[in-house]
């Protein structure tokens, strides 16, 4: 696991964004993993900035998103289909039939999972998965407790997540209580894994996961095992770290 200490977000941006862009100079058809939520916000900012000023091209690529939640309304703004629509994908020129998110609201939720796993793998593994991580150590929604060989599945939150979560909704019960989720088999099954974390909110966690035991209480720790995992942090998030 290698850990790059920057100052501040606007680095971590460039340099996550500096990894996308040499991925999709060598291969124009990559497969990217994308998260929701605020920790990958400043790369999406920078690579929308690229392809504005540079014209970094996305037009063969491919999207997967990590998880969705359960229960949202199709089109709801804070589903993450719509985040992600919203703060990345109509920002660059990926055609929206590349972007794939699971699917919330199937009614056949173990088929819409099993599904999008046999989609990620016809299209070949998602090359570079962009990772935040929860302050439970979460990853996707892998919340503590998760098989290290679980796969995109129907998962609940817990409370902290659901708490952690609410600044997104008008209210903490507005926040669904169940997700589907990439498992933690699928995410390490990507290539490159790339993790941002930012704020002294995010630093026990990152503690955790980057110098505490593997164990299954903290889902990141995993990310030990993966050969290549990048972890992007600032300061705060990375004064706990001894
Ligand atoms: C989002 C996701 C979550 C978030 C995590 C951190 O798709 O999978 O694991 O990355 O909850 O969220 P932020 O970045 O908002 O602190």
């Amino acid at each position: 696991m290698e850990v790059v200490i920057l100052p501040g977000t606007k680095q971590i941006g460039k340099l996550a964004a500096d990894a996308i862009e040499s991925l999709l100079r060598g291969k124009p058809d990559a497969v990217l993993g994308l998260a929701t939520g605020s920790s990958p916000l400043p790369i999406y900012d920078e690579l929308a900035a690229r392809h504005e000023s540079d014209g970094l091209d996305f037009s063969q690529a491919h999207a997967f998103a990590l998880d969705e939640y359960v229960g949202l309304p199709p089109g709801h703004p804070e589903s993450y289909r719509e985040v992600i629509r919203r703060e990345f994908t109509s920002r660059v020129n990926i055609l929206p039939e590349n972007v794939h998110s699971p699917d919330g609201a199937a009614a056949d939720l173990p088929a819409a999972c099993q599904s999008y796993e046999d989609l990620i793998q016809a299209l070949g593994g998602v090359d570079l998965q962009i990772l935040g991580v929860g302050t439970d150590g979460h990853i996707g929604f892998n919340e503590p407790g998760s098989s290290f060989a679980s796969r995109t599945r129907i998962k609940s939150l817990i409370e902290q997540t659901r708490r952690d979560n609410a600044r997104f909704f008008n209210s903490m019960a507005e926040v669904p209580h169940h997700v589907v989720t990439q498992g933690l088999g699928t995410i390490l099954e990507a290539r490159h894994v790339l993790l941002v974390a930012t704020g002294a909110q995010k630093a026990q966690a990152v503690r955790d996961f980057v110098e505490g035991p593997v164990a299954a209480i903290c889902a990141a720790s995993v990310l030990q095992f993966h050969p290549h995992a990048t972890v992007l942090l600032d300061e705060a998030a990375a004064s706990s770290l001894k």
